[in-house]
């Protein structure tokens, strides 16, 4: 970016100089498993250390990721594992009459996700997967990608994973979608110019606005916020973020937000699943 634009787009959002973490040296132990919070960097990237989003936000909001009774995103996962057995659909069918118990069947399912999917020659998001089902196997109208009942389906299969090390694949035709992604997190987006990397790779730590910037990685989505008080997809967010730089932006389920997932899933590999976490 010029020099002038970066200065210009740093007032405007009033970027300001670094404050103290929270807790620097804070640990995230939910119900007595203790989460990776922080993770050496793997080849290629360009963080000296990949952080969670969890290390940024103030005491009273890290506190309420800790007890599953006082994370609110807890109220849509009950939610979904009442979806999880109900019966939808032309097929007579439930998630359960195939998958059987969502703890077995789903364990390790989203810290993998994006991944590429062969039969459909395409690179698929935890919402494909779960649409597919419910419109191929189930005979049930699929689900609005970030609407409620999508989130809380995906809040319920990614807590299968949590603690998990986030671990995608990029290699074989997934490549193509990481690379796309990865120019997508560098391209200035906007009126304000700015990039994915200009706030979450240059400036995390430094405070903007009145919030605390993070690295922006996606290891606890969908992830409640207090702000709008239900759970937000990756997609959502990563809407969100776009529409900030006052840019048009892409749609959720959009092949460019999948290859930007994958990207952005690659550079938080070794942080633990969170899911659900709490955000502000
Ligand atoms: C008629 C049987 C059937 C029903 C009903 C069904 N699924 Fe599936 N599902 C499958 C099969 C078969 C696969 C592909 C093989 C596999 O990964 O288990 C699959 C794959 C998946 C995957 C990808 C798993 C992975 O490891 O990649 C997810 C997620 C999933 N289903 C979620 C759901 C959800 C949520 C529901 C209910 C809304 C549901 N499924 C209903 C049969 C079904
Ligand atoms: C103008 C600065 C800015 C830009 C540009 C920006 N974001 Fe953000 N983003 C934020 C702020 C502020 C937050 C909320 C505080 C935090 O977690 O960093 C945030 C949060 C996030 C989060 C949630 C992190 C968590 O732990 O819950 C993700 C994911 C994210 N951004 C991804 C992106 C991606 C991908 C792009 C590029 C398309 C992007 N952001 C562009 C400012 C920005």
């Amino acid at each position: 970016m010029k020099r002038a634009s970066i200065l210009a787009a740093t007032a405007a959002l009033a970027i300001g100089a670094s404050a103290a973490m929270s807790d620097e040296n804070a640990e995230l132990v939910i119900d007595g498993q203790k989460m990776i919070t922080r993770a050496a960097p793997q080849e290629g990237s360009p963080l000296s250390e990949v952080l969670s989003g969890w290390l940024f936000r103030t005491d009273e909001t890290q506190a309420l990721e800790v007890d599953d009774f006082d994370n609110p995103g807890f109220v849509f996962v009950e939610q979904a594992a009442a979806a999880w057995e109900t019966v939808d659909g032309s097929e007579g069918k439930s998630c359960a009459s195939c998958h059987g118990d969502v703890a077995e069947s789903m364990k390790g399912v989203r810290a993998a996700m994006p991944k590429w999917n062969a039969e459909a020659n395409d690179l698929w998001s935890l919402e494909n997967y779960v649409n597919n089902c419910r419109e191929n196997r189930m005979g049930a109208k699929p689900w609005k990608w970030d609407k409620d009942e999508m989130n809380a389906m995906t809040a319920l299969i990614g807590l299968q994973s949590r603690g998990m090390p986030v671990s995608v694949s990029i290699d074989g035709p997934a490549q193509e979608w990481w690379e796309r992604g990865k120019e997508m997190y560098y391209t200035r987006y906007g009126q304000l110019e700015l990039a994915c990397s200009n706030c979450h790779e240059d400036h995390y730590g430094d405070m903007i606005r009145a919030d605390h910037l993070s690295q922006g990685q996606i290891n606890g989505f969908p992830t409640y916020r207090l702000k709008n008080a239900k759970l937000n997809s990756v997609h959502g967010r990563f809407k969100g973020c776009i529409r900030d730089t006052r840019a048009e932006t892409f749609s959720p389920g959009s092949p460019e937000f999948r290859a930007l997932e994958l990207y952005v899933a690659w550079r938080g590999t070794g942080l633990s699943v969170e899911t659900p976490s709490v955000r502000n």
